[in-house]
């Protein structure tokens, strides 16, 4: 099938790479003239495990391709992708700006029958505007559908040629025929496409998103409990989590969700709640407990330290909001950085990916380590902020020698408390015994 998607960020580079993989003629379409002359020369403009692979195989076998040229997009694809941002406005709800100025665009531009199909995290009632927008100018059939996706970063290739469940929402025949051709190589395993209205569909997307971050936050707050009860949150994770029916996954407790979606998804959730006189009760405490759990270590910190930080020197480990990315929106670490900075700290930070990005946001204020040992240097202590792999088994003889004292603040529980213990630190975590 010939397919456009418009915006190649995250979601548009992956739909459009994933789509082209499975024989789709796929062009992407982006106003930003550097990314796309890069793109055309091969370069993957983000860190993503497994994209390169096939982002180099299907531009060799034209597959894929790039423009900056909507009229070039809208003349190839018969199906229509929007992968465009949406934005946190000022008051929490998702900016659709961009969304709908490339639906009047299509609307004028537009001259055989196209699916339009919104990829994009969107509030619901965006199909029936991007619809009303688009019909304004067009002068030919179109449908509108709306189709969220579930990619997490770090996986996301993996999550698209093998997603758990397809969602289209659509109130066209014609349309959701095409859309289940088109998905049908990835859901060969037996995994459903699940047709429903358009509506149904943009909210199950914040639905997800919502719940998924309820359950971390309830899990860091059970954690902080535990704390205080000399419970174990560990074991109260495992022993929770062999009921299949709240399963073992997502209740990992730490310093907090971060990212380009939960933190603006629930928001915009609970601003479209209230624009309908609904009160979402439930996400004001996820928003409001989750902005408090990214800095939980402070005053453990502060009062390791006898309530004096000035002049001392600590070691970071792990910048990115979670594994496996180099994207630090909303990520704890800048919290835990901008807290520890007030307090007259000096930082030494590593991170496997995030540095550059981290680097442009804090410049001169903090020390950019060449290597996971060489941030410990003569530190005072360490803090684990993100759960890199290379983080898991550490040479502990290693890091003791290099920290002026073997202390970690573990915000991410990477470590068995009995192996530090063993090993000689003081190990604080979340949720666990000191
Ligand atoms: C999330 C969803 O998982 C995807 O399904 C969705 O498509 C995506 O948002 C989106 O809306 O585009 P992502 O933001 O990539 O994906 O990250 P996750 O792996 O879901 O992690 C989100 C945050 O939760 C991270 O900060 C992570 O550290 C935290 N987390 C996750 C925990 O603190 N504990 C857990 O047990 C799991």
């Amino acid at each position: 099938m010939k397919i456009a998607v418009i915006g190649t960020g995250y979601v548009g580079l992956v739909t459009g790479t994933c789509l082209a993989e499975t024989g789709n003629e796929v062009i992407c379409v982006d106003i930003d003239e550097a990314k796309v002359a890069k793109m055309q020369q091969g370069e993957v403009p983000i860190y993503e495990p497994h994209l390169d692979v096939l982002f180099e195989r299907n531009i060799k076998a034209n597959r894929l391709q790039f423009t900056t040229s909507l009229d070039e997009g809208l003349a190839h694809g018969n199906i229509i992708f929007l992968a465009l941002p949406t934005p946190e406005d000022e008051d929490g709800s998702a900016d659709l700006s961009y969304v709908l100025n490339v639906s009047q665009e299509i609307g004028k531009k537009i001259g055989s029958y196209k699916v339009i199909v919104d990829k994009s995290t969107v509030p619901v009632g965006t199909a029936e505007k991007v619809t009303a927008v688009i019909k304004e100018n067009a002068k030919c059939d179109f449908d509108v559908v709306s189709n969220p996706e579930f990619l997490r970063e770090g996986f996301a290739v993996d999550d698209f040629l093998k997603p758990e469940r397809i969602i289209i929402g659509s109130s066209s025949d014609r349309a959701t025929a095409l859309m289940q051709k088109l998905y049908a190589p990835f859901v060969r395993s037996g995994n459903p496409v699940i047709v429903m209205d358009e509506k149904s569909a943009e909210l199950t997307k914040y639905a997800a998103n919502s719940f998924l971050a309820t359950k971390i936050t309830f899990m860091n707050e059970i954690a902080n409990y535990c704390e205080k009860v000399g419970a174990d949150v560990d074991k109260v994770r495992v022993g929770m989590g062999t009921d299949s029916r709240i399963g073992k996954r997502f209740l990992f407790p730490g310093i907090g969700y971060g990212g380009s979606c939960f933190p603006k998804d629930v928001k915009a959730l609970q601003k479209a709640g209230k624009d309908q006189g609904y009160d979402f009760k439930i996400l004001d405490s996820v928003i409001t407990v989750n902005k408090k759990q990214k800095t939980i270590q402070i005053p453990k910190i502060v009062s390791h330290f006898n309530n004096n930080l000035i002049g001392k020197k600590i070691a970071i480990w792990g910048l990115a909001f979670k594994p496996e990315t180099d994207d630090i929106r909303e990520a704890p670490s800048i919290d835990v950085m901008n807290a520890l900075l007030d307090k007259g700290v000096s930082l030494t930070v590593f991170d496997p990916e995030a540095m550059p990005n981290i680097e442009k946001q804090f410049g001169s204020k903090l020390t950019y380590a060449t290597s996971m040992y060489h941030a410990l240097e003569g530190a005072d202590a360490l803090i684990i902020c993100t759960e890199w792999s290379i983080f898991r088994s550490p040479s502990f003889i290693k890091v003791k020698e290099l920290l002026k004292e073997p202390v970690i603040f573990d915000g991410r529980n990477l470590y068995q408390l009995e192996e530090m213990e063993t090993e000689g630190f003081t190990y604080i975590s979340i949720g666990r015994k000191e």
